[in-house]
């Protein structure tokens, strides 16, 4: 399946939960403010920007952003919150597509580097975002950590969460790094709406060599966007990645 079909009409209608999930003021907030701090007085760019879920607010802040999005359906709904003026997006593949302006920012949160189904495909996107920055600059990824250490020897599937209106689970092809996410929704009727989507996951230390094989540096790791520290347990992490100073 591709990003494409994926990212449709309906998914994108569904995507914002105003005040809730991804949308929730306690996970978004510390988003802003620490992208915010990142891009200093320089502006930002925002790799697969979606329907704006931070885009938007990190521009209510005084932040200049620019996006790269692939489905126009996303955009559609972004254009619904801010005009081509105020958060121009550039129609593309985030590893291929070049936006006009230099950032002292470029960022790509919310897993969504793995939706790149390729380790050429993920190198490629951190050579586009360091083509993208000025010296100096700074490249912010939010990942999760693979969760390989719970699937039992011989099992490809496991589930993550299990309410009564929602199951989450993830089938592994560990050989190819791939990882499909089902998110099986259920309302009061016997029926489940399905979304699936296929990701390809990164270890930590293989985004550390994709960041170097574009010429940027680990600058921090931290296990999310507050800074509490990353350790061997952290579910998550937001990786900064720096262009030196002078090339
Ligand atoms: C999980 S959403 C994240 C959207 C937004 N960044 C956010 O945090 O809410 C993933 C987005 O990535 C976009 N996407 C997937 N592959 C892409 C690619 N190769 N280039 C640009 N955008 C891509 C999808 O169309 C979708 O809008």
């Amino acid at each position: 399946m591709q990003q494409a079909e994926i990212w449709d009409a309906a998914t994108a209608r569904r995507y914002d939960t105003p005040g809730t999930g991804m949308f929730a003021p306690e996970t978004l907030g510390p988003t802003v403010d620490r992208l915010a701090d990142l891009a200093g007085e320089g502006a930002a760019l925002e790799f697969a920007i979606g329907t704006g879920r931070v885009a938007v607010p990190l521009a209510g802040r005084g932040v200049p952003v620019t996006g790269i999005e692939l489905s126009p359906p996303m955009v559609e709904q972004l254009r619904a919150k801010a005009d081509e003026a105020t958060i121009p997006v550039v129609v593309g593949d985030m590893a291929t597509t070049a936006a006009p302006g230099e950032y002292s920012l470029v960022y790509l949160v919310y897993n969504t580097i793995s939706n790149l189904l390729t380790q050429a495909e993920q190198v490629e996107c951190f050579r586009n975002a360091a083509r993208h920055l000025i010296p100096g600059g700074r490249f912010v990824v939010e990942l999760w950590v693979p969760e390989l250490r719970k699937l039992p020897p011989g099992q490809e599937a496991m589930v993550w969460r299990s309410d009564p209106d929602y199951i989450g689970l993830d089938t592994y092809d560990v050989l190819r790094q791939h990882v499909v996410s089902h998110h099986f929704r259920f309302d009061e009727t016997e029926r489940a709406r399905l979304f699936r989507s296929p990701h390809r996951y990164i270890w930590p230390a293989e985004l550390d060599l994709m960041a170097q094989l574009a010429g940027l540096d680990l600058e921090s790791r931290h296990a999310d966007w507050d800074g509490t520290a990353f350790t061997a347990d952290s579910r998550s992490h937001v990786s900064v990645y720096r262009l030196p100073p002078s090339r």
